[in-house]
């Protein structure tokens, strides 16, 4: 326990962390091999400007997705190198994770 006097300065801080959105404090952990999507895609998946958003895809579509760029069926600029590095156990936790993300 951090003496008494902090916890007035504590408290008010970890208040803001937990409520900050994409806050280091997700409400689910991230499974670890989809930890190397989330630099690019966000923790949850919902992407940017630049990157699609692939939070709340159907398990399915990201797992076929995740095929056909491992595959060269579908052309990327990245995701052929970045698919090819996974089992199809670690693709199915993947898909998983961001099927269930808003
Ligand atoms: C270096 C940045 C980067 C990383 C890391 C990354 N992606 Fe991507 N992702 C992209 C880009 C850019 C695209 C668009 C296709 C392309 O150019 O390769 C994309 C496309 C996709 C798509 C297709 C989306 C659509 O709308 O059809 C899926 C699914 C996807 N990524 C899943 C993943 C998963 C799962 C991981 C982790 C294993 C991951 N990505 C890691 C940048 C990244």
């Amino acid at each position: 326990m951090p003496p008494a006097r902090l916890l007035p300065m504590l408290v008010p801080a970890l208040a803001a962390l937990a409520l900050a959105p994409g806050s280091a404090i997700a409400a689910e952990p991230v499974p670890l091999a989809a930890q190397g999507c989330i630099g690019c895609h966000g923790p949850s998946g919902t992407g940017s400007e630049l990157i699609p958003r692939i939070a709340g895809r159907l398990a399915g579509d990201i797992t076929n997705q995740m095929r056909a760029f491992a595959s060269n069926q579908r052309p990327g600029t990245i995701m052929g190198r970045i698919t090819r590095g996974y089992t199809d156990a670690e693709i199915a936790a993947i898909a998983a994770y961001f099927a269930a993300q808003k």
